[in-house]
């Protein structure tokens, strides 16, 4: 499955796919890395890892539409299948995800539907809740809705801050987005309408 990922920054659930990417039994390889951001240090990790990266800044571009368009065509010219949201700051427009219905999924950190959205960590600390975690989910036009592929639950410490509870979040993010591509790349991923379902065992 040829993949497409797009960031703005970091990029450490990119390196998690590119370190799964790396096992030439995993069945999906990274084609192209897009970002939106010159100085995303996401595109060194591509950069090291021999994936090739682009820029496609929408400070480049008058508007939205022109913007995605040009994402589009860089996705459509490395022949991309399935686009990896990792970390990409933009909202998409409901054209641009409705051409990537299905093909396009995203990792947010809470378990969705709670807590879309920014501050994430912060918020959940703030509401008291036990657990939170991780999602991977395909994208539709409202920020954070979709299909859910994958959660993992991470527990929140009772002397956790939003710094602390995001990086066991991410370790939790490192290992959902791989298996979920990989389940998606095995074709055990099927959707209907608004649910998502995993066919047989799909172990963290
Ligand atoms: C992650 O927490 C991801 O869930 C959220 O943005 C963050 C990106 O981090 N959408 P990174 O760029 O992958 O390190």
């Amino acid at each position: 499955l040829r993949v497409g990922v797009l960031i703005s920054g970091r990029g450490s659930n990119l390196q998690a796919l590119i370190d799964a990417c790396a096992d030439p039994e995993f069945p999906a390889e990274i084609v192209l890395v897009l970002s939106n951001k010159a100085d995303a240090y996401g595109l060194e990790r591509a950069r090291l890892a021999g994936v090739t990266g682009q820029v496609v800044s929408h400070r480049d571009f008058p508007d939205k539409p022109s913007f995605e368009a040009a994402m589009d065509g860089a996705l459509a010219a490395a022949g991309v299948e399935l686009v990896c949201l990792a970390g990409f700051m933009r909202l998409l427009t409901a054209e641009f995800v409705e051409r990537w219905r299905d093909r396009m999924i995203n990792i947010h950190p809470s378990l969705l539907p709670s807590f879309k959205g920014l501050d994430t960590h912060a918020r959940a600390l703030a509401a008291g809740v036990r657990f939170t975690g991780c999602t991977v989910h395909y994208v539709r036009p409202a920020m954070d809705e979709g299909p859910i592929i994958i959660q993992a639950a991470v527990p929140v410490l009772a002397d956790d801050d939003d710094h602390a509870l995001a990086d066991r979040v991410l370790v939790a993010e490192h290992r959902c987005y791989p298996l979920a591509l990989r389940l998606i790349a095995e074709g055990r991923v099927r959707v209907e309408g608004e649910r998502a379902t995993v066919m047989g065992p799909a172990a963290l």
